[in-house]
């Protein structure tokens, strides 16, 4: 019989897989390696069991112990898993720009989630970092792994990952590229090539937005490279002890857009359905492939997980137009739906003290379906549509007589000048059946589902 003892056997011993069509023109073999076939479908479970067994060796947690960690959630998962197999309890703080699919996953298999905002400085008490270390504190018989700064995680990567890569290409890889979060892939998985041939170029994989690549050419840790980005999973605004910068030759970054679009195009031009920080790495390791690669080398680049965790995001073609990372048909955008309506009238509100019979008549009269509700100082707090008022006065008639304050829907979502028709159809819908948005004289407007229908059939 085959079969293994629990899903943490399954960990590692992820295949090669390589590229023929995004590396079109460029020399080389170029392999991936998929960790997505990992049971918690990334990288992580590596480091998850190694450092979990690490500390059950340093007597660092006892059974029935709880487990921390401040992460993107493919360690939680990972984690997760490993804490099942071992009776653990796991919480795991993460930043509020994390996909909802990824907290979702966590809760799913067992794991407290607690999201903090995601731009305060690392060392404010509302970080995440910081909230995992004091619930550490807090909660006897806890574990904090730390995948930052707990070399267990370069470890796990140097005893596994870099022979594995050495094994499957026959000693042949003159070239590692991999993202770089906690450093933990690229360095421990450097170490063990670099000692087995010290030629294999290293190359790490950075964002906009990140400190490494600065700081790996100059030695400067610039607090100006630090901004807000989307990708999730690389780059950091710290240095954690796992990134050992001398086992890294060269840092690429690549933007938020360009490793979307790059993750699309792995899932539908190779059948690699990953996630978006596996188009950061290929963008960028290709990038340096198409001006140095020769014939007789071999790239290796880790691609660390799965595309199912971006399913709202990069895999979402309304989310990407409205970040500006595809180019939308030539569709109308809500500048062009108010300026053909030239409407000089205004938006027609009611105020939150006006009887639902009253807002009825107003409905009638003007000939329109939905309206906004405004309060005593004229601000938006609420709106009216006629279906939904329709359903409420069949389970309840007496509600005619009563403020439609008491009644009213969510305010419709404002929506920006420059969203283009396909954006805004998307954001309407049974919850949401209007759209406000402001013109550039600080009016507000109404598009109705009517009025796209009139913008995309002109
Ligand atoms: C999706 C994803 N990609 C890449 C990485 C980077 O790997 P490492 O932390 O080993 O540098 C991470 C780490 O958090 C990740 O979650």
């Amino acid at each position: 019989m085959k079969y293994y003892n629990s899903i943490i056997d399954t960990i590692g011993d992820t295949p090669l897989v390589r590229l023929n069509k995004v590396n079109k023109g460029i020399k080389g073999t170029i392999l991936a390696k998929v960790e997505y076939f990992n049971p918690g479908q990334s990288v992580k479970d590596r480091i998850a069991i190694r450092m979990i067994e690490d500390a059950e060796k340093a007597g660092l947690i006892k059974p029935g112990g709880t487990i921390i960690e401040g992460t993107s959630g493919n360690t939680g998962f990972g984690l997760a898993l490993a804490a099942i197999g071992k009776g653990y309890k796991c919480i795991f703080t993460m930043a509020d720009k994390q996909s909802k699919e990824k907290i979702d996953i966590l809760r799913a298999v067992g794991a407290e989630v607690v999201v903090c905002p995601t731009n305060v400085e690392p060392d404010d008490p509302r970080s995440y970092y910081s909230v995992a270390r004091r619930l550490n504190r807090e909660i006897p018989n806890s574990l904090y792994p730390n995948q930052y700064d707990n070399l267990s995680n370069t470890n796990a990567h140097y005893d596994t990952t870099g022979p594995e890569v050495w094994r499957d290409t026959d000693g042949r890889i003159t070239h590692f590229a991999a993202g770089v979060g906690t450093g933990g892939t690229i360095c421990g998985t450097a170490k063990y090539l670099k000692e087995r041939n010290p030629d294999v170029v290293t190359i790490g994989l950075d964002t906009y937005g990140s400190v490494f690549k600065k700081y790996k050419e100059t030695g400067i840790f610039d607090e100006g490279e630090i901004y807000p980005y989307l990708t999730e999973g690389i780059g950091e605004d710290i240095l954690p002890k796992n990134v050992d910068f001398s086992l890294i030759d060269l840092f690429i970054k690549v933007t938020d857009k360009d490793a979307a679009i790059m993750s699309r195009r792995l899932s539908r031009e190779e059948g690699l359905f990953v996630g978006w920080s596996c188009g950061t790495a290929v963008h960028g390791a290709l990038e340096y492939a198409r001006d140095y690669l020769k014939e007789d080398d071999v790239m290796v680049i880790l691609l660390p997980d799965h595309g199912t965790r971006y399913l709202a995001k990069i895999y979402n073609d309304a989310w990407m137009k409205d970040h500006g990372f595809l180019e939308s048909r030539e569709f109308a955008t809500a500048r062009d739906i108010i300026h053909k309506r030239n409407n000089k009238a205004g938006l027609t509100t009611i105020g939150k003290s006006v009887t639902v019979s009253q807002a009825i008549q107003v409905l009638n009269r003007q000939g329109i379906s939905q309206i906004p509700i405004t309060d005593e100082t004229g601000h938006i707090v609420g709106s009216l549509t006629d279906s939904t008022i329709l359903n409420k006065l069949i389970d309840d008639p007496t509600i005619k007589d009563v403020p439609v304050g008491e009644v009213m829907d969510k305010p419709f979502k404002f929506v920006g000048l420059d969203n283009t028709v396909d954006v805004l159809s998307s954001l309407i819908d049974r919850e949401n059946k209007a759209l406000l948005v402001r013109d550039e004289n600080e009016e507000t407007h109404i598009i109705t589902q009517a009025d796209l229908l009139a913008a995309i059939s002109i």
